[in-house]
């Protein structure tokens, strides 16, 4: 990997283990962060054999998002995480040929129109969370329930089915099952090359094959009965079911469909309901932005708190997409994407990739370069989305989503959905934070606010 090319690394490097320690396997994402300050653009850290070179600048970014010299690379983590969703959209390798016919059949499902129709559904999810709080009032868990709210949202406009996840006390098992597989995926990923890691990895896998096998049972019984059925259905899962290719006439295999769901189970969920999370803990610090937002959505919506906003009223909701796409900034809740020359190529440092050599791109510090997001780039400010000031910026300087072929299907879907209830929630309550909460993140593989209560009340919207 690199053939041997040196790149600035943390001090304290360490024969065998390299940089190993000050390592921190429960949040690699935020430790790397910390010892990657005064590194420069690109830097390496070397874990036993295994190289992880990280990209920070957007310079650098822009550099790997150039389609024609780069693609895809799936770090260490995601070719763990394939134990589990295997060639679905998001593991799968370029040259898979499941990948190019899931990708055609399923962009359909995620055009404007397709939105229109999951518009309903998003609304009678969200309505369901909001009863549970106004039947219980009290603080609550935020990210528990944006990631209740957000798994129910995806599997029922995707698959049609009901997760039950406002009724039941504990979240459902799915849940559970897939924070193991994120968790075991990347805690392989980065130990990979530590001597004894297959006997770790085979734990790790048996101490999870209940899960697996959960999921498997579930998955299989859903294609099963959807299969039995008089199914006219035309939700992902009726797609990939009925669908052959327009071209080429070829369908999905049901191991495929099983990874498929599974991939949009968990890609369609986690991160939404993170970006949701880290938005709310912004604007619960930052009453300029939270009064900015409440006085949009009554202009917007007008001063019923319980009406449900029209699919035409959410892209009208300008300032509450700013406050998003600036909690993506700051905590783009899939933090890093892996790319790899096509062919042998020389990057503005100086070092040569060859294809199979690959580099990730560390969102968080790409988000805060200060060259693009000038020296507050740690401050959260959603005008700097205002479309006067992103004009002229560097391209690719923003890439929560990823880039390229590759980039995220759901974008347009997790933004409709997250404005939407965002929308809603500041519509409906007024948001009390705990003031003595410092924000603490979670990683498995995304990120996640752990710990963030907030107390809402029932507000009476202004003029
Ligand atoms: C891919 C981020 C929501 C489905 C990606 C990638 C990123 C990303 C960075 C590229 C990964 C890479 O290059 O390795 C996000 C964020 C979301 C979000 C930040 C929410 C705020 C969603 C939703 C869905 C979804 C709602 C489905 C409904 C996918 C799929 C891929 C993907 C299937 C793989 C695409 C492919 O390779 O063809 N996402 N995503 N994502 N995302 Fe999302």
């Amino acid at each position: 990997n690199w053939s041997g090319q040196a790149f600035p690394h943390p001090p304290g490097r360490r024969p065998v283990v390299g940089d190993l320690l000050g390592a921190d396997p429960a949040a690699p994402l935020q430790s790397t962060m910390r010892r990657a300050e005064g590194l420069g653009p690109i830097f390496e850290l070397k874990i036993f054999d295994q190289k992880f070179v990280f990209v920070t600048s957007a310079e650098l970014a822009a550099e790997l998002a150039d389609e024609s010299l780069f693609e895809k690379a799936l770090s260490p983590a995601l070719v763990a995480l394939r134990e589990f969703a295997g060639q679905g959209l998001f593991t799968a390798y370029n040259d898979e040929t499941n990948w190019a016919l899931a990708h055609d059949l399923l962009r359909p499902a995620f055009t404007r129109d397709a939105m229109r129709r999951y518009h309903p559904i998003m609304l009678a999810a969200a309505r369901e969370l909001f009863d549970t709080w106004d039947a219980r009032p009290g603080p609550v868990d935020v990210s528990a329930d944006m990631t209740r709210l957000t798994l129910e949202t995806i599997s029922r406009t995707a698959f049609s089915q009901d997760f039950g996840s406002f009724t039941r006390e504990d979240p459902h098992p799915f849940i559970p099952a897939m924070i193991a597989a994120l968790r075991a995926g990347q805690r392989k990923g980065t130990l990979a090359s530590m001597p004894g890691s297959a006997m770790m990895a085979r734990r790790i896998d048996r101490r999870n094959a209940h899960h697996q096998a959960y999921v498997d049972r579930l998955l299989d019984d859903l294609i099963a009965a959807r299969r039995a059925g008089d199914d006219d259905n035309d939700d992902l899962l009726g797609i990939m079911l009925h669908s052959p290719h327009p071209e080429t006439g070829q369908r999905l295999d049901d191991v495929n469909i099983r990874h498929q769901i599974l991939t949009f189970l968990v890609a369609g969920h986690e991160t939404t309901s993170g970006a949701l999370s880290f938005a709310l803990h912004h604007l619960s610090r930052s009453p300029a932005a939270l009064q900015q937002a409440q006085a949009e959505v009554d202009r917007v919506l007008g001063p019923d708190p319980d009406v449900e906003p029209t699919f035409e009223q959410v892209p009208k909701l300008r300032y509450v997409r700013r406050v998003l796409d600036e909690a993506l900034r700051l905590w783009p809740t899939a933090p890093a994407f892996g790319r790899s020359p096509r062919r042998t190529t020389t990057l503005s440092t100086g070092h040569v990739m060859r294809p199979g050599d690959w580099a990730l791109v560390l969102l968080p510090l790409v988000h805060r370069d200060p060259a693009v997001w000038g020296d507050d780039a740690d401050q959260f400010d959603p005008d700097r989305f205002l479309p006067g000031r992103s004009r002229g910026r560097l391209p690719h300087a923003y890439k929560p989503f990823g880039t390229g072929e590759r980039s995220c299907i759901g974008r347009q879907f997790a933004l409709h959905e997250a404005v939407l209830v965002l929308a809603q929630m500041l519509h409906r309550y007024d948001l009390e934070p705990d003031p003595a909460y410092e924000l603490q993140i979670s990683e498995r593989l995304t990120l996640m606010p752990v710990g963030f209560e907030l107390t809402l009340t029932p507000r009476v919207p202004g003029p």
